[in-house]
């Protein structure tokens, strides 16, 4: 999409594209970001430009650790936290160490694309439960989906592509039946939570806590929406400390920290953020797009699901072809991703990660071509 989206600004001039094709946060890191990342880069102290620890600096982790243990209401040390180089990063380090050759690893419809692949990556196979009409878990669907292989369930909260959050009633109800399945199956069933989206909601909605609902249960998050960092890979893996095995886990996520290349997530990141890992971006041109564009599609005739979370709305398509419905309006300057993308067709993913009059013209052309 980014290629294309670049192809078309050359054809058609800069102004005449309406990109809202992808992911990557418009808004710049906060200024407590800044300030630390100056701070960081006159540090002469021998050694700060060495190897480390592959799981990361012990002060960062220790941070971390704070910031989950207040989030999750669950007490956290740096001995069950990891720094990685991303989300992306964080989700192969840890399925390489859970994965053998076949596992499954269940992953809800609509998704994020990369889950599928990063299973693949580890040989695992990512089985797709389909979620709910409004984009929720489906308790029954993952009931029948779980067997013997399942060793993982992937979810991401709030959502990419749809925005919604799941509630902790959702987690809750995620927990019990994975709790009976592992004692029927006689072994565990882990819950990997991508939380990149944690900081990014809207309305007056509970976050869950995934780690005091399911002791087997890994969060894996980002700095690159939450503090505009997508492109400085820091991220970070926190493992419940009542997982079974959990010191053996972070032993693995070490080691293959270091055996898929990573070697250790940057320093001068680690360095820069552990003093400014309560900074946010500021959310409000995200809440003014958000508005623009749900009011338009729903006045359109558009069936939304309205985001509470992300910077995604995952629309259904005037057209039961979503990947034509998408060419139509790439043809009037409008870039969006077909739902098919995402595991789901008949929907379109309309990312508002973009400037307002960006939003203001795209609301427009959509609610045109209704
Ligand atoms: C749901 C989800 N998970 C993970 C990632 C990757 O995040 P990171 O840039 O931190 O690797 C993204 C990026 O868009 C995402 O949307």
């Amino acid at each position: 999409m980014f290629e294309e989206a670049e192809r078309l600004k050359k054809e058609r001039g800069e102004d005449a594209v309406l990109d809202l094709s992808l992911g990557n946060p418009i808004e710049e890191p906060p200024v407590a970001f800044l300030d630390s990342l100056k701070a960081a880069s006159v540090e002469s102290l021998p050694g700060t430009h060495r190897y480390m620890n592959n799981a990361g600096y012990p002060e960062t982790r220790a941070k971390v650790a704070e910031l989950v243990s207040r989030e999750q209401g669950v007490p956290l040390t740096e001995a069950n936290i990891l720094m990685s180089c991303g989300a992306a990063g964080g989700l192969n380090v840890v399925l390489k160490s859970l994965l053998d050759p076949g596992d499954e690893v269940i992953i809800f419809a609509p998704f994020f694309a990369e889950y599928i692949f990063y299973a693949d990556n580890h040989n695992g196979v990512a089985k797709i439960v389909e979620s709910d009409e409004n984009f929720q878990p489906d308790a029954d669907r993952l009931e029948e989906a779980v067997t013997e292989k399942t060793k993982a369930v992937i979810i991401n909260n709030p959502n990419n592509p749809t925005g919604v959050v799941y509630p902790p009633t959702a987690i809750r109800q995620l927990a019990d039946i994975l709790s009976q399945k592992a004692l029927r199956f006689g072994h565990p069933i882990y819950l990997i939570s991508d939380e990149v989206y944690r900081h990014i909601v809207y309305d007056d909605v509970a976050l869950p806590s995934v780690l005091r609902e399911y002791a087997d249960s890994i969060i894996v998050t980002s700095c690159s929406k939450d503090l505009g960092l997508a492109g400085e890979r820091i991220g970070y893996i926190a493992i419940s400390p009542n997982l079974e095995g959990a010191g053996e886990l972070f032993a693995a996520c070490t080691t293959t920290t270091r055996t898929l290349g990573f070697v250790n997530a940057p320093a001068m990141m680690q360095r820069s953020i552990r003093a400014c890992l309560d900074a946010r971006v500021d959310l409000g041109l995200y809440r003014r797009n958000r508005e623009v564009l749900c009011d338009a599609l729903v006045q359109a005739g558009f069936r939304v699901v309205k985001p509470s979370g992300a910077f995604y709305i995952f629309p259904q398509s005037p057209e039961p072809d979503d990947v034509a419905y998408c060419s139509l309006l790439r043809e009037k300057g409008v870039i969006v991703v077909p739902g098919s993308g995402f595991g789901r067709g008949g929907h379109i993913r309309l990312s508002y990660s973009v400037e307002h009059q960006t939003a203001v013209k795209a609301a427009a052309i959509l609610a045109e071509l209704r």
